[in-house]
This record gives C-alpha cells, sequence and structure tokens, in this order.
C-alpha cells in the first residue's frame, strides 16, 4: 500500500516539491530575459557589481518596471545566476549590489555560453515539449516532438529558416569552442599522433578550428550540410566539406563526432559509424573515433551530474535522439563493426569515447 503523508507539515512539504516541479520552467524564463536583456553584460559594463539602478539603466528597463525587475533579480540570485551583495543599510535604501557568478560568468565576453543557452531555451525547442505526453501513447518515433509541434524537425526547419539556422550553429559553436578549450587544455593527449582529422557533422567548425589552434600539424576539416557549410567562415585553415554523414565520410586518420549521435537513434548511429569506420585506416595505423558526448552514468556520481544526465536524455526526445549509457553505446560501436572502446569520463556530466576499429 503507498504510503501518503498524513501530517499538514508532511503535505506541505510534498506540495513543495510539487511546487518545485511545476514552477521549474519560470526559472529558464528567467533565464531566457537576463539573456533578452543582456543584464550579465550590464554588471560586467559596471566592472563585475552593479545596482538596480544601474542595471535598469543599462538594459534601457522604465523606472515604472523596475519594481518588476528586482524581482527578476531576485529569482536569478536565488538560482544562483547572480550573486547579490548587501550594501551598508544606509546606502541607496539597502538595495543590493548585483554580482557575477561562476554561471552568469559563462555569459559575458568572447567565449561567451550566451547562443547555447539561447538555443536550448529558443520557443520551438520549450513548446515542442507540450506534446511529450501525446507523443508517448503514438505507437511510432516519427514524427518527434519537435515535428509535431514545428511542423517540421529541427534540421528541416534550419535549412528553410536562415535564423534558426543561425542559432543552431552559432550555439553548438559557442558550446565547442567552451569545451574543446578543456579537453584540449587537460586532455590534449587524446589528439596525439593525428595529422589528419574529420570533424563530422561538425557545424560551423567549433571544435575543428580549435584543434588545428592547438595542434597546426593536425590537418582538420568539417563535414556538414550544405546550408551549413554555406555559412562557415572563410579565414580558417579548417578546410569545409559538404556532404552527407549517412552516405559516406572523407578519409582521415580521426574522426571526430562532438554532440552528433545523441541526435540519433541507433540504426542511424549504426550508418554513421559505419562510415566513420570506413574512412579511418586499420587501429596500428593509428585510425580510430574520438566521440564527445554524453554517457549516462559516467562521470561524477554526485546528484547534479546524474540529474542532467537524465534530463538530458529526456531532452532529447525532442528530435528522437538519446543520451546513451555505456551499454547502449557498447551496442552500437560493435554493431558497427569496432572491436574497442575506451569511456573517458573528464568532461563532468559529458565523456570523451575512443573508439578503434
Ligand atoms: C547538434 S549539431 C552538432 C554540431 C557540432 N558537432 C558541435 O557539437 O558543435 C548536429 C550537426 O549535424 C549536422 N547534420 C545533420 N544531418 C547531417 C547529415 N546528414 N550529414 C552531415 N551533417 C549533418 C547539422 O547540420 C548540425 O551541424
Amino acid at each position: 500500500m503507498a504510503l501518503t503523508p498524513c501530517t499538514g507539515q508532511a503535505l506541505l512539504d510534498a506540495q513543495l516539491d510539487l511546487w518545485h516541479s511545476n514552477f521549474a520552467y519560470v526559472k529558464s524564463m528567467a533565464l531566457k530575459a537576463a539573456l533578452d536583456l543582456r543584464i550579465a553584460d550590464a554588471i560586467q559594463h559596471h566592472g563585475g557589481a552593479a545596482t538596480l539602478l544601474q542595471v535598469a539603466t543599462n538594459v534601457t528597463v522604465p523606472q515604472a518596471k523596475i519594481p518588476c525587475l528586482r524581482r527578476l533579480m531576485r529569482v536569478l540570485t536565488a538560482t544562483g545566476v547572480f550573486g547579490a551583495q548587501a550594501q551598508h543599510p544606509s546606502a541607496r535604501g539597502g538595495e543590493p549590489v548585483y554580482t557575477l557568478t561562476p554561471t552568469s560568468r559563462l555569459l559575458v565576453g568572447s567565449g561567451s555560453l550566451d547562443p547555447i543557452t539561447a538555443m536550448i531555451i529558443h520557443p520551438a525547442l520549450v513548446s515542442s515539449f507540450f506534446e511529450l505526453g501525446a507523443w508517448l501513447q503514438r505507437e511510432l518515433p516519427d514524427p518527434c516532438i519537435f515535428k509535431l509541434r514545428n511542423g517540421q524537425t529541427m534540421w528541416e526547419l534550419a535549412d528553410r529558416d536562415a535564423t534558426f539556422d543561425a542559432l543552431i550553429n552559432n550555439g553548438m559553436a559557442s558550446d565547442s569552442r567552451f569545451v574543446m578549450d578543456i579537453v584540449i587544455k587537460e586532455h590534449g593527449e587524446i589528439f596525439e599522433g593525428i595529422s589528419t582529422l574529420i570533424d563530422v557533422a561538425g557545424g560551423l567548425g567549433g571544435a575543428a578550428q580549435a584543434i588545428s589552434k592547438a595542434f597546426p600539424h593536425v590537418k582538420s576539416s568539417v563535414l556538414d550540410l550544405d546550408h551549413v557549410v554555406a555559412m562557415a567562415p572563410k579565414d580558417t585553415c579548417v578546410q569545409y566539406i559538404a556532404g552527407d554523414m549517412f552516405e559516406s565520410v572523407p578519409p582521415a586518420d580521426t574522426v571526430f563526432l562532438k554532440w552528433v549521435l545523441h541526435d540519433w537513434g541507433d540504426e542511424k548511429c549504426v550508418k554513421i559509424l559505419k562510415n566513420c569506420r570506413e574512412a579511418i585506416p586499420a587501429r596500428d595505423a593509428g585510425g580510430k573515433v574520438i566521440i564527445l558526448d554524453m554517457v549516462v552514468g559516467a562521470g561524477p556520481p554526485d546528484l547534479k551530474n546524474r540529474e542532467m544526465q537524465v534530463v538530458f536524455d529526456l531532452y532529447m526526445v525532442v528530435v528522437n535522439g538519446i543520451e546513451r549509457d555505456e551499454q547502449e553505446w557498447k551496442k552500437i560501436i560493435f554493431e558497427a563493426g569496432f572491436s574497442d572502446y575506451k569511456i573517458k569520463p573528464v568532461l563532468g556530466a559529458r565523456s570523451v569515447i575512443e573508439v578503434y576499429p
């Protein structure tokens, strides 16, 4: 028999938990407002600490809305996006000074994660989740919730709508710059001995550019769809190749796949991986595939990481993708004809998987 809380306090605690789940989206939308208004930049503009009035002036919030801006800042402070330092009670009526935290420092400057954050909380993606329950009751995986909501897949929309395409490509490039900096600085041995590398479905080439900058002897190229390659930067030594990874992958010592396989179901991943295998030499001739993705259950065992892995996995339903655990990775890797793999859980919730022919 299910245990039901019976004291008033237990009931209120249960309701509080329910409210936390109910209102989780308000936190996302508060973050979205902070991005829309560029509040982190405003605080940075004032040397990393700004009063409410300074923020309001910088982000052009009118006098009448300042009390509402204060409410927004209170939520963003409670959720750790910004900090609030008390001033002397006599100063400006005791208003706090808002500061950047390690989280909001990620939203300012040239390496900002603003583009990927804006992508994740874009209305086309967020609203797709209203379809989740109905999608689960359908027999077939297609159409995915994104298509149910928006009438086309995310890749179709990106192909037709230049603004959405830029949102995705810039978002991905910002994540690549961020995470590749860590991979290269702290785990550069992954790229040792490589002379040619192809970043399959590499988008605007954020990862390939970082690799070729850190290892100039590595000849790097990017394979992606026509409309993405058309937007690729010209002032780089990375070569961009328009093509379809489901058809073939150009030859290289190493294939790099970042945040690609989690977009696709097993059958499609096996197809991609088989094409990658054909593109690389044997293991003793230096052939390998480097995958940067999540391995659910790998990495730090704390609740924050574990919760993010399962939440990210559910998020990937948006494109009929999946975050795989080790057994699920093993299945597609061996089905594609590879002989061995090594998981390196060195990137927080994400891992590097080296796969050998
Ligand atoms: C989630 S993004 C990852 C981009 C990049 N790897 C990164 O992490 O920054 C997926 C990429 O797959 C590309 N893509 C989708 N279908 C493809 C195909 N059939 N062949 C090549 N690239 C494809 C998209 O254009 C997009 O750039």
